[in-house]
């Protein structure tokens, strides 16, 4: 039997640039209230290139690294901390399959069948595990538990 922690658990988003060009942040905010979540903290930032380099760092090897630094670095990007039970999961499954074309046809009402197009722009970015959670969150927020709002 899975054991599921009852506990709070945090979980970085992250929604792309042709999400947040695209007006898409108010129906996303809308869908993680609903969802039971509550926002931590969120910041609306333009990546710098050393910035995306470093964030997805394991990736750094593979085919699309440069493209994926050239899309993230093309536009504002909104950054979101997460917080619920079963945090992590839960997003995840909210979001969909990261291939956006194949979210519309498996899982359409997902979030990345809304606003995403293909594998690159996927819309929104969730954290994979706890770990990767942990890293994500202080990456951005490196202050640690008092996480602050900026202006919306
Ligand atoms: S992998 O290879 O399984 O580790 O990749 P995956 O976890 O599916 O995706 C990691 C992030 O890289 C982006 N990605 C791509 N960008 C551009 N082109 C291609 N082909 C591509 N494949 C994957 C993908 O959007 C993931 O971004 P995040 O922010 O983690 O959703």
């Amino acid at each position: 039997v899975p054991c599921r922690s009852l506990e709070n658990e945090r979980t970085l988003v992250i929604v792309k640039p042709d999400g947040v060009s695209g007006n898409y942040t108010t129906s996303i905010r809308n869908i993680i209230l609903q969802s039971g979540f509550t926002i931590q903290a969120q910041l609306t930032l333009h990546l710098a290139q050393h910035t995306v380099t470093t964030f997805y760092a394991e990736h750094s090897t593979k085919a699309f690294f440069p493209s994926l630094v050239k899309y993230m670095t093309s536009g504002p990007v909104l950054i979101m901390v997460l917080e619920k039970v079963n945090a992590i999961a839960d997003w995840r499954t909210l979001i969909g399959p990261t291939d956006a074309r194949k979210a519309k046809i498996t899982h359409p009402h997902s979030i990345r069948a809304m606003c995403g197009e293909d594998l690159q722009r996927n819309c929104v970015h969730g954290s994979d595990s706890l770990h990767s959670a942990a890293r994500e969150i202080s990456f951005f927020f490196p202050e640690g538990t008092t996480l602050k709002h900026d202006e919306l």
